[in-house]
């Protein structure tokens, strides 16, 4: 079974309504036999269930807007209209997987954004799951002249890009150093940034985001979705808005560096002023109260020995002991 025939089938159900299997198999141009495998299959890699009614057909829980190309372009606003060039699939790995395995010769401003990952991934090495047709995934490749020293704080001016934009559609949200997004406290939206160049520059980025508009099931720690806070927003709406403030926060971040968001990244900064751990790939972990960031995007982190800057690692609460 092909992903294209699971694809065509699930596409045939995006209106939420009850759709017989002869219909679907009519509009495909393939038997009945072959859309009940795919959407049995469908079901399967996707984790959806799909409904199916003996006399009615197949129905999805839900809607779903499917992304599209046109949609987005036609509303994208500013720079990225003429900066970015907008890529689709239906079923990766991972948008970063992708694009990085094509950083060297793939254009400035290239965006893919895919329907499905199978592997999509976060920082340090855990995994990025999503719901069909219920969140964001994709991929932007950037260049920049600076080496990688001087784009240590990207992935924090890449979060107020995002909390620029869910404010605007009605999420207000909060950034958990150094690129979490959360709402309510859980985890809405991630960003994972890998690099490729020479210390002295130039770097090529590639810059990964995943938003949930709806909450994925279990995922092993608490997440959110803009459902949550009552936002309906359209995936290619949200997806053009995005785009549209990343274009302007990239160029601002290349010409002035991350001291230009400092302020507002802080204005939003989870956890600022609490008693923070923060523990780091390996070796113990840091204690000491948030104090916020400096320039370049480090942690600042005041303990007993004074303040400290850390560019690496995993932010919790302090337990009260
Ligand atoms: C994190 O939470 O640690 C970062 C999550 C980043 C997920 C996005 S989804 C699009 C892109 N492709 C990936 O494999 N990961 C990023």
């Amino acid at each position: 079974m092909s992903d294209a025939h699971a694809f065509a089938a699930l596409r045939a159900l995006s209106d939420g309504r009850f759709h017989s299997g002869e219909d679907i198999a009519r509009a495909l141009g393939c038997s009945r036999t072959l859309v009940w495998q795919a959407l049995r299959d469908a079901e399967a890699d996707f984790g959806l269930t799909v409904f199916k009614v003996r006399g009615q057909g197949y129905k999805l829980p839900e809607t779903i807007e499917w992304l599209d190309v046109a949609a987005v372009r036609e509303q994208l606003s500013g720079p990225a209209a003429d900066v970015l060039a907008l890529a689709l699939a239906e079923r990766v790995d991972s948008t970063n997987t992708q694009l990085m395995r094509r950083v060297d010769s793939a254009p400035h401003g290239l965006v893919l954004a895919a329907e499905w990952q199978d592997a999509g991934r976060g920082r340090l090495g855990r995994a990025w799951r999503m719901r069909l047709g219920g969140a964001l995934a994709f991929s932007l490749l950037w260049r920049f002249d600076k080496g990688p020293a001087e784009l240590s704080g990207l992935s924090l001016a890449v979060g107020v890009a995002l909390a620029r934009t869910l404010a605007r559609v009605g999420a207000p949200v909060a950034l958990k150093w150094p690129n979490d997004v959360l709402l309510g406290g859980k985890k809405l939206a991630g960003v994972l940034i890998e690099l490729s160049g020479d210390v002295q520059g130039p770097a090529s980025v590639v810059i990964g985001v995943g938003v949930n508009l709806a909450a994925p099931g279990d995922v092993g720690q608490p997440v959110a979705g803009l459902a949550d806070a009552g936002v309906a927003v359209g995936r290619n709406a949200l997806l053009a808005a995005l785009l549209s403030e990343l274009a302007v926060v990239l160029a601002d971040f290349d010409a002035y560096g991350f001291a230009a968001f400092r302020d507002e990244w802080q204005r939003h900064a989870a956890y600022l002023g609490e008693a923070v751990r923060l523990t780091p790939a390996q070796g113990a972990p840091h204690e000491g109260v948030f104090a916020g960031v400096d320039e370049r995007g480090a942690l600042l982190l005041d303990g007993e020995a004074g303040r400290r800057a850390l560019f690496a690692g995993e932010l919790s609460l302090r337990p009260i002991a």
